[in-house]
């Protein structure tokens, strides 16, 4: 028995050796760690609140803060945009990239549009996902809003998903056909779309 042992063992060290050998000369590049593991059942999870702080742009005094909150359909964006002139109409879209950084929101980039359409109304016809009807200011310079943003979602990481995309209110009105953008003149608030819960 101790015999048998013995030569056991003197035969699988050299084995394995020889297997460390092999590995390290293998033309690919050795990984510098384990691969990870398959991704386990965690997608980006669907949210349940998101909100947008709108942030004066192009010097502008325009303010506001809307919530998002998934609907059958799509997600309702409600709340309140200040600061704009008095009872004029404005342009108001989901843009592509939730960066407000730039003075004139250009950062933000285009209208939200996954699905590859012109620019358009969001009730008739062909239009961006990110289409929305112009918003309209009181006499005081308010706008409440309380849309729903139809085809979309908010969470899951997928093309539709709002999260981390931006809301744009623009200077002038959204004539619902001039390409790319409706001709809503320049960016007058624009608020990041972050989960809350
Ligand atoms: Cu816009
Ligand atoms: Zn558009």
């Amino acid at each position: 028995m101790p015999a048998h042992r013995t030569f056991r063992r003197l035969l699988t060290v050299p084995t394995l050796a020889s297997a460390l050998v092999l590995a390290a000369c293998s033309s690919a590049p050795a990984p510098k760690s384990l691969p990870p593991a398959a991704p386990a059942a965690v997608a980006t999870p669907m949210a349940q609140e998101a909100q947008a702080i709108m942030r004066s742009a192009s010097a502008s005094l325009v303010s506001g803060k809307l919530t998002l909150t998934p609907v059958q359909g799509g997600v309702r964006i409600a709340g309140i945009v200040g600061g704009l002139p008095a009872s004029g109409r404005f342009g108001f879209h989901v843009h592509e990239t939730g960066d407000c950084s730039a003075v004139d929101a250009s950062s933000a980039g285009g209208h939200f549009n996954p699905t590859h359409q012109p620019h358009g109304s969001a009730k008739i016809g062909a239009h961006h996902l990110g289409d929305m009807d112009n918003i309209v200011a009181d006499a005081e310079g308010v706008a409440r809003i309380d849309t729903l943003l139809g085809g979309v979602l908010l969470g899951g990481g997928g093309s539709t998903d709002l999260v981390g995309r931006a809301l744009v209110v623009h200077a002038n009105p959204d004539d619902y056909a001039t390409q790319p953008a409706g001709n809503a003149g320049p960016r007058v608030a624009c608020g990041v779309i972050k989960v809350i819960r």
